[in-house]
């Protein structure tokens, strides 16, 4: 079996979750109100100008068009100033072995994330050579839950979507990896991810045969 390998990016190999979390939250405080981590899990995978909507809607605030651009690039220049100083330290436990076993194994790994910061991200943290395809917020025009990254990422790294496994911290995530018919590994809980095939705290535990397996037993 053949299999491919689609990662999502904050949240699954880096530690940026909690960046955007603090951003948006500075933001919303900035505008008179708070929302709560159970809303902060809404957000995740979300793209940036959705995110936006979904948070001022929540503080019941309405803004123009233009007004939203300035709000969504103020949060991302905060942001940007937190992933600006990051480094190596914050890839998440068991990130670094898998995808050295996937590579050692000629098994081709796509970034498919809604982050724009990708390539920023990855050069701090030294992940980009592990990557034969790149599929982020500048390459698509709808956010998860829909599959469009996925779709593309499969199809840069010429996978049938049979043979790709996503891995996902977000609800959105999860549901765009099974509206693109693929495996899906949840990086969190069931409660929290509805629908994965799979639920692990973080990448540790994932070897490649378990993946192998996985692709296989969804096949059959
Ligand atoms: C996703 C995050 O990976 O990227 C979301 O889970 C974020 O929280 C989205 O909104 C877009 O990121 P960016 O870096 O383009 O604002
Ligand atoms: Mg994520």
């Amino acid at each position: 079996t053949t299999i491919a390998c689609i990662f999502d990016l904050d949240g699954v190999l880096v530690d940026t979750a909690v960046y955007h979390y603090q951003a948006w939250k500075k933001l919303a405080n900035s505008l008179g109100f708070d929302f709560s981590e159970a809303q902060n899990e809404q957000l995740k995978g979300v793209n940036r100008m959705r995110s936006l909507d979904m948070i001022l809607n929540w503080g019941r605030v309405t803004k123009t068009a233009a007004e939203k651009e300035e709000l969504a690039t103020l949060k991302n220049s905060w942001y940007v100033d937190m992933i600006n100083k990051m480094s190596v330290s914050e890839v998440l436990p068991g990130s670094l072995n898998l995808l050295k076993a996937l590579k050692a194994q000629g098994i081709k790994i796509a970034l498919g994330s809604a982050s724009k910061n990708s390539g920023l991200i990855l050069e701090r943290t030294e992940l980009a050579h592990f990557f034969d395809a790149i599929v982020d917020g500048n390459a698509v025009t709808t956010s998860k839950p829909d599959p469009e990254v996925f779709i593309k990422g499969a199809e840069l790294l010429n996978a049938a979507a049979a043979d790709c496994i996503v891995f996902e911290d977000a609800a959105a995530g999860v549901q765009a990896a099974i509206a693109a018919d693929m495996a899906v590994i949840g990086i969190g809980t069931a409660a929290n991810l509805p629908g994965a095939d799979e639920y692990y705290k973080d990448l540790s535990a994932i070897t490649v045969e378990g993946l192998i397996n996985l692709v296989k037993s969804k096949h059959s």
